[in-house]
């Protein structure tokens, strides 16, 4: 979703800001902006729709000199993508800002502001910020107090970069409901969505709480809370290494995050297991006690996120005999609910910032649940620093847009979870020895698993033709089904679908033909046979099958049956293993069709905004 990139230096920014929106890109976006102040009341800006190679190039033909600038790349919420909705947005020539969240009373703001005389360029919510700014600037406030007062008019998300081309020796910054970071250089000083964009010139960095208010000049930052006080808040130093977000040898992001996952894996486990044991201190040190007192779980999430969730449920309740439930975010934050006694929220994250996440977060706090706990791939998020309780999952930065390792490794977490909260209750010494132990070999079976990447990329070649696509499993392999079903339409463009087997006599009996595709999960558990009678309806009626079998299964490949085996492992780790080559299947039609795969159409990896 939008990114923001700002600077404040002693040397050019156009070349540090462009090298943020790149490396941006992966929030997913429509256009892309920069404005850069020449000094004085002379603002200079290019904006283009589409990628951001196109908006360096038309900096490269008509350069943006100045050491003080605002970038942002778009992801439509308000108004189609088009270049005169691209941020920045500027008034009268006086101000400019660039700004990620959504304004809700935007249309009040504008109706206020038509009256008054201001004339409109684009169709964004954005842009009554900027013009409620220049009222400001024009009452005679300064930028600070202008930025201020104008927030206190605006309801929605906004992180907001703010300059005024009259005061061009400080940028303004603000924080409500949308990530925004401060990178802290010598003599130089930066703002961005997330530290990846700023990590070429700063590993530095102050992350701005809700309300909070920043002055950047080059010398200092200074921070106000939104009671208006002067506030410090900590410089954090971030390790990740320069390189963390590329590509590498690989094609696209995607594969690489897929061919990361034993990897990805094996730090999510480290320091996590002792011997046979879970140690008791991963989840903090108050934990385990903690736990102990537990009698239910809700989890909520969105996108991929969700399906781990779902899978967690099977696990929670199977292992720990502890009901559970999960819901998208989006759908729990708007109705009434009973909290059950004595429970844990749990939200999922990639991100760390999912809106939807995040506000369910926030009312489950005032709701009445015994504590809260974030399962998060980034440390300092809202959601980590807002949770009393935190699992970081250990995948490293995702970038395609498509979650890939952040699921595996979310899994990996949720099985922890599931141990700890299972110990004392249905978890005894000698069944976590051998949950431990299985957990341990994991990395080497997803090892194994990657090794059918050839034979997968030419089964895709059945896909490519195809408009709509099933996938079924049962059981804990059901939300692995959605997750194949979710991958394959996110970056091929083929409608799919997926259903519990057993769902299939009720409705989607009636797609199946020769055209269809129908992709099932098979490991070999309790639940095969049934699963084999479903497959067998499917084949009576003429659907081509693609059935993810261990060696295990018997079943045979036949007109019309085409089996892949994968390797045979316990139960337990069948989700995590069947989704492997689902990741590798979705991927290979997509580079067959020839779509933007770590940037699929309309999608943007961090959703900040509802
Ligand atoms: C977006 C991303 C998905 C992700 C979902 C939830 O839709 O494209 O990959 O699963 O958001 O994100 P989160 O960061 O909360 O896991």
């Amino acid at each position: 979703m939008c990114g923001i990139v700002g600077a404040i230096a002693q040397r050019p920014v156009a070349a540090i800001l462009l090298e943020g929106l790149k490396r941006l890109e992966y929030r997913g976006y429509d256009s892309a902006g920069i404005a850069i102040l020449e000094g004085p009341g002379q603002l200079n800006r290019s904006r283009t729709l589409g990628k951001v190679a196109r908006l360096a190039e038309e900096v490269a033909a008509h350069p943006l000199p100045g050491l003080t600038g605002i970038a942002h790349t778009r992801w439509a919420t308000h108004g189609e993508p088009a270049t005169h909705n691209a941020h920045p947005h500027i008034c009268r020539d006086r101000c400019t800002i660039v700004h990620n969240g959504i304004i809700e009373n935007h249309e009040q703001l504008r109706a206020a502001q038509r009256e008054a005389g201001h004339r409109f360029t684009s169709e964004t919510d954005t842009e009554v910020v900027v013009h409620a700014i220049y009222d400001q600037l024009a009452a005679g406030h300064d930028l600070l107090e202008a930025v201020r007062n104008t927030a206190a008019e605006l309801q929605g998300a906004y992180a907001l970069g703010v300059i005024d081309t009259q005061d061009p020796e400080r940028l303004v910054a603000a924080r409500e409901g949308s990530p925004l970071v401060i990178g802290i250089g010598f003599g130089e000083h930066f703002i961005a969505s997330d530290v990846f964009a700023l990590l070429p010139v700063t590993h530095r960095f102050i992350f701005l709480e809700e309300g909070d208010i920043a002055e950047l000049t080059r010398e200092r930052v200074r921070i106000w809370d939104r009671d208006g006080h002067l506030v410090e808040r900590p410089v954090k130093t971030s390790n990740l290494a320069l390189d963390a977000a590329e590509r590498g040898e690989y094609r696209h992001y995607m594969l690489k995050e897929i061919f990361e996952q034993p990897q990805a894996i094996a730090d999510t486990l480290d320091d996590r297991l002792s011997g046979n044991r879970l140690r008791p201190e991963c989840f903090g040190n108050e934990a385990e006690a903690l736990f102990a007192e537990i009698k239910a779980v809700t989890i909520v999430a969105c996108g991929t996120s969700y399906h781990a969730a779902q899978v967690a449920r099977y696990w929670i309740e199977a292992f720990a005999g502890l009901p559970c439930s999960v819901e998208v975010a989006s759908e729990y934050r708007y109705r009434r609910h009973v909290v059950p006694e004595q429970a844990l929220f749990v939200t999922l994250s990639q991100s760390g910032e999912t809106a939807d996440t995040l506000a369910a977060l926030r009312q489950a706090k005032q709701s009445g649940y015994r504590a809260t706990l974030a399962i998060c791939n980034v440390p300092e998020s809202s959601l980590v620093r807002e949770s009393d309780l935190v699992l970081l999952t250990h995948a490293g930065p995702e970038i395609g847009v498509a979650s890939t390792k952040a699921f595996t490794t979310q899994l990996v977490a949720l099985l922890l979870l599931t141990l700890a909260l299972g110990r004392g209750r249905d978890i005894d010494e000698t069944e976590e020895a051998r949950l431990v132990g299985l957990l341990r070999s994991l990395p080497l079976k997803v090892e194994e698993v990657l090794r059918l990447d050839e034979q997968i990329a030419m089964l895709a070649e059945s896909f490519v033709d195809k408009q709509h696509t099933l996938f079924l499993g049962r059981g804990e392999q059901y939300p692995i089904a959605m997750e194949g079903a979710l991958k394959l339409k996110e970056i091929s463009y083929i409608h799919a679908e997926a259903y519990p087997a057993g769902e299939l006599k009720h409705g989607p009996l009636a797609l199946i033909d020769e055209q269809m595709p129908v992709v099932a999960v098979a490991p070999n558990n309790a639940l095969l046979e049934k699963l084999k009678s479903n497959l067998e309806e499917v084949r009576a009626r003429g659907g081509q099958l693609y059935v993810f079998a261990d060696f295990q299964v018997p079943l045979d490949e036949t007109d019309g049956v085409n089996v892949i085996r994968l390797p045979e492992t316990d139960d337990l780790l069948d989700p995590l293993i069947f989704t492997i080559p689902l990741q590798l299947l979705a991927y290979h039609v997509a580079v067959l069709k020839g779509t933007d795969v770590d940037q699929p159409r309309n999608l943007a990896k961090s959703v900040t905004v509802e």
